[in-house]
């Protein structure tokens, strides 16, 4: 266990499985106490709280579905009720689906909209209620808000655009009060959404400069930089690690 955080309480929304898990993990590993949410994986978001108790941490697993209001807004609550404080929100729970534009279905466009923008405001805006001088906000968004080099995947780049976006107005709102915001655009990471074997795996290693898928814990490291007492310059920055899949 690290000091980096200590004292410092976090929440990782679509912290069961994936990039949000291995962020949980790795926030508890820096010291803070970290609550996640999750929509159906519950023995794997229970497995993550098991494993940061086992190291020593704190943790609590929340089911609460980013689309749903009510249910982002007392995942922050009972995060500041259990552990008191609230200093950062990962806003990385994202839903992803690809269709040509015209057969993309209207429910499917809602989905994603709820989830990946819609979710992240109101978990940004209740969250931001409690925080102080120092809070960071961190963004999982995408390098396909950059670069999308394939069809299909139009909608889910216009989520991604929008936390792009959302990240810059948002430094400028918070940054009086000490409050950081940053978006991190990973390029192709091994997990269940985008696995290093599935369909795709074969054309996304080809465009990447470095050959090969990122993994879980390379973006948490970024996470873990930009909570850190080391980032408090850094505001307002969209940050790819994509292996060069955008170069
Ligand atoms: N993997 C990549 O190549 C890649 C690249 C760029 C950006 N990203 C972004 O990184 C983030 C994490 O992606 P990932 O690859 O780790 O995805 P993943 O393997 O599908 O895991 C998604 C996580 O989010 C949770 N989740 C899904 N829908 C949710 C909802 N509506 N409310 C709350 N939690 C929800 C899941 O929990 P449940 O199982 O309980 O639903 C799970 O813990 C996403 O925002 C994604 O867009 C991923």
């Amino acid at each position: 266990m690290m000091t980096t955080l200590a004292g410092k309480v976090a929440l990782v929304t679509g912290g069961s499985r994936g990039i949000g898990a291995a962020i949980a993990k790795r926030l508890a590993h820096d010291g803070a106490a970290v609550a996640l949410t999750y929509t159906s994986s519950s023995q794997k978001a229970d497995e993550v709280v098991r494993d940061i108790e086992a190291a020593g941490g704190k943790a609590l697993a929340i089911r609460a579905d980013s689309a749903d209001v009510e249910a982002v807004k007392n995942a922050v609550a009972e995060t500041v009720n259990t552990f008191g404080r609230l200093d950062i929100l990962v806003n990385n729970a994202g839903v992803g689906a690809l269709a040509p534009i015209d057969q993309f279905l209207i429910e499917e466009f809602d989905r994603l909209v709820a989830v990946n923008i819609k979710g992240v405001f109101v978990a940004t805006q209740e969250a931001v209620r409690h925080m102080g001088e120092g809070g960071r906000i961190i963004m999982i968004g995408s390098g396909s808000s950059d670069s999308m080099p394939f069809a299909g995947g139009s909608i889910y780049a216009l989520t991604k655009g929008a936390i792009a976006s959302f990240t810059r107005g948002l430094a400028r709102d918070l940054g009086a009060r000490g409050i950081t915001v940053n978006n991190i655009q990973p390029g192709p990471i091994d997990t269940d959404m985008n696995p290093a074997d599935g369909d795709f795996a074969a054309a996304m290693t080809k465009i990447t400069a470095l050959g090969r898928y990122g993994q879980c814990d390379e973006i948490a490291g970024m996470v873990s930089y930009l909570a850190s007492p080391e980032a408090a310059f850094v505001t307002g920055a969209n940050l790819k690690i994509d292996g060069g899949f955008t170069a």
